[in-house]
Order: structure tokens, then sequence, then C-alpha cells
């Protein structure tokens, strides 16, 4: 019934799901009653195009506290969370042939998303601080001058997947500064601002641009449930408008209309709030545990940064490892992972790194968990060993 497949005895850290016992049931089952109660029969027919009112509202408030500036209420619009964002903003605003560029490694199922787009995608590189600057004016220049519009920056600056980071703010406003200079606009994914566990994280880049540059892409999916399909976007008003006026909200009314007034009514009731907060602590916990478990252990074979948010861990290798290789030795020790490879364009990329999510599982079995990686690298290490001696 659901995504996630579970492989009895396997601890499988592939999956970027939320907690299943961290989903509010008991809640939702509340706001559901009580959201019928309060909007009756128009919780039941075509929504407002732009989402209803009270979430927008909400959004709009909620952003006032988590991020640099709050969006005026004709700037939101309400989506089926940031995988029918993307894909909408891909349908109604490239060309076919246009380029979108991608820092990589990046969340491997956008680029599913814009793959199934005629678009040109192509790579930028980036390190612990996000895009490169000189990568991302190489690839712009690259592409206008053979000719190609280079139209759109997919990136992710806030507890990145796979890697975790978080852009420094200085970096936020060095990229738009550039981002201004070069004339491209940007589609930000926001999908994990609100978990984070150390210090809130920097502003957006749409907050800290000029109106037209950015479009944010958020989402419910990590704060309350995927199966709920919200999520929103913060753009400038012409592009909100533009997308609200689309022929699938035109046709379809708003999207999602009836899970939009269930976390309108969660939302403004004051419990997601409280909720956000348990979650928190919660998936911190989870990192500690996975943390602390790998730290004593993995030294000079692979390291990491503790991510200040989200569902992830980046382990790094000194030398890149065959995707075969760490495949074979994760079956043997029943964990799983992806590899880096998988946040890359195209194929053939040797993967240095594995992500690592701790959001799935207990912390009893995140330690488990992380022995068992040891072990997959324990193994992976002692094998290049021999092969570098025979
Ligand atoms: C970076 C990123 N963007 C988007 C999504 C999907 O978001 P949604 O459920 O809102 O479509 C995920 C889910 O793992 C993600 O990690």
């Amino acid at each position: 019934m659901t995504q996630f497949v579970d492989a009895p005895g396997v601890i499988d850290l592939s999956w970027g799901h939320p907690d299943p016992a961290l989903l509010p049931v008991g809640e939702l089952a509340e706001a559901t009653a009580s959201a019928l109660t309060r909007y009756g029969p128009q919780m039941l027919a075509y929504g407002a195009p732009a989402g209803p009112p009270d979430l927008i509202e909400y959004v709009c408030e909620r952003l006032a506290e988590t991020d640099g500036r709050a969006p005026r209420a004709d700037e939101v619009v309400i989506t089926a969370g940031v995988s029918q964002g993307l894909d909408v903003l891909a349908t109604l605003l490239l060309t076919p042939g246009e380029q979108v560029l991608v820092d990589v490694p990046t969340y491997h199922l956008a680029l599913r998303i814009l793959a199934d787009h005629p678009v040109e995608l192509k790579a930028v590189a980036s390190d612990h601080d996000g895009v490169l600057p000189d990568s991302l004016c190489a690839a712009v220049s690259r592409g206008r001058s053979g000719g190609q519009t280079v139209r759109f920056l997919y990136t992710i600056p806030t507890f990145h997947n796979p890697t975790g980071r978080a852009i420094s703010l200085e970096r936020r406003r060095a990229l738009v500064e550039m981002l201004i200079d070069l004339d491209l606009r940007v589609w930000e994914d926001d999908t994990y601002r609100e978990l984070a566990y150390d210090a809130p994280p920097p502003a957006s880049l749409w907050a800290l641009a000029p109106a037209g540059l950015v479009t944010r892409l958020g989402s419910f999916s990590k704060v309350v449930s995927p199966a709920l399909r919200v999520g929103f976007v913060t753009a400038d008003q012409a592009t909100a408008a533009r997308l609200a006026a689309s022929g699938l909200f035109d046709s379809g009314g708003g999207i999602a209309h009836f899970s939009a007034c269930v976390l309108a009514e969660y939302a403004l009731s004051g419990r997601l709030a409280d909720h956000i907060d348990g979650l928190r602590a919660a998936y911190a916990r989870k990192r500690q545990a996975l943390l602390t478990a790998l730290a004593p252990k993995t030294d000079e074979r692979a390291h990491w940064t503790t991510p200040g948010g989200g569902y992830f861990a980046w382990l790094r290798f000194p030398e890149p490892i065959a995707d075969d290789k760490l495949a074979a030795a994760a079956r043997r020790h029943r964990v799983g992972f992806l590899p880096e490879s998988r946040f890359h364009l195209g194929d053939g990329f040797a993967s240095s790194a594995i992500r690592l999510s701790f959001s799935m599982y207990e912390q009893s079995e995140l330690t488990e968990a992380a022995r068992r990686v040891v072990g997959v690298l324990d193994e992976v290490h002692s094998s290049r060993r021999g092969s570098a001696i025979a």
C-alpha cells in the first residue's frame, strides 16, 4: 500500500520518508472532522485556483517567522507538493530544447521530474557551500555561446538532499548577485526549511532576491504527511498568477483542495506548530543516534559533517568506490543506502559518498544500521587493500 517496501531483516537507509510513528494520524482525523464542520460543502467543491485563503494566510504568517521575508497572499500558490510544483513550473515556463542547470549532487527524483520535459539538463559543480560560482558562469556562457537559452537553475540551498548542507547567508547573497548579473532564474527547493535541529537556517534565496528572480517550492510532506500531497510556491505576483491561471488549475480548481483545507484547519488551530517542534526534537535524536554510532569507527575510511537539519547524512570516502561493490557489501550486511552516482546526471559516475537517511527508523535501529555501514566500509576497504597488494 505504501511506496516503501519493507525487506525483513534489512535496515534500509535509502528512503527519505517520514517516520510512520511521527505521522499525526489522530490529529489529522480531528482536523478533518473539524475542517468539514467549518468549511462544509465548500471543502468538497472545486477549490479556488491559488488554494484555500486560510492556508495561504498560514504560509504567509509562518514564513514571516521562519524565513527572511513574508510573502504577500498574491505571491503564494498552493501546490500538490514540491514534485507537482516543479513539474507544473517546467510545463508552463520551459520551451523544448532550452537548458536547465542543476548543481550536483542533487535530489535524484527532481532530475527525473525535469527529465520528463523536452529540455536539456546541464550539471554545475558545487561544494560544501553550494553552487560553485565559476562553474555556474561557465555553464551559462557555454550554453549561451552555443545559441541555447539557459532558463533556470534548480537548487536546494537549505538542508540539501543528499548532502544535508545548508549554504551560508554570505554565499546566498553572492549567488543572488551573480544570478542578477547572469540574468538567470532559479527554482529553489525549500522542502526541509522547517526541519532545523541546531539553529534556524539562513533566509531563502527567494527572500533575498529581487522579485521575479527566484521561485521557491515548499512542502508539507516532511512536516505533516506526504500522502496529503500539499505544498506551496512563493513567487513574484506574475508567476504566481500564471500558475493559478494554468489550464490544470482552471480545469481542476485549486489542487489538493480537500487536503489543503484539512491542513489549514490543523495549522490555524496551532497544533501544527507544536507538531513541528516535536518533529525537530525527534529527528535531531535520530541524527544523533546514527552519527554517534558511526563516529568512533569510520576515521580515515570515511568522514562527514553533521547536517544542521533535514533527513540526510552524507558519508564521504577518500576515493571512489564502485557502486556494484558497495551494493554487494550492503546486501551482505543487510543495510541500504544510496550511492553518490544516483544524484548526478548520466551514467558512469564513480561514487565517493553515500547518503544515509536517518528519518524512518528508531534510534536503536539507527545504531545497528551504523554498525552495519561500518561493516560495509570495512569490507570494501579490506578488499581494496587486498587488491592493492595483489
Ligand atoms: C529535496 C526534495 N524535494 C522534493 C521532495 C518531494 O517533495 P513533495 O513530497 O512535496 O513532492 C523531496 C522528498 O524527498 C526532497 O527531498
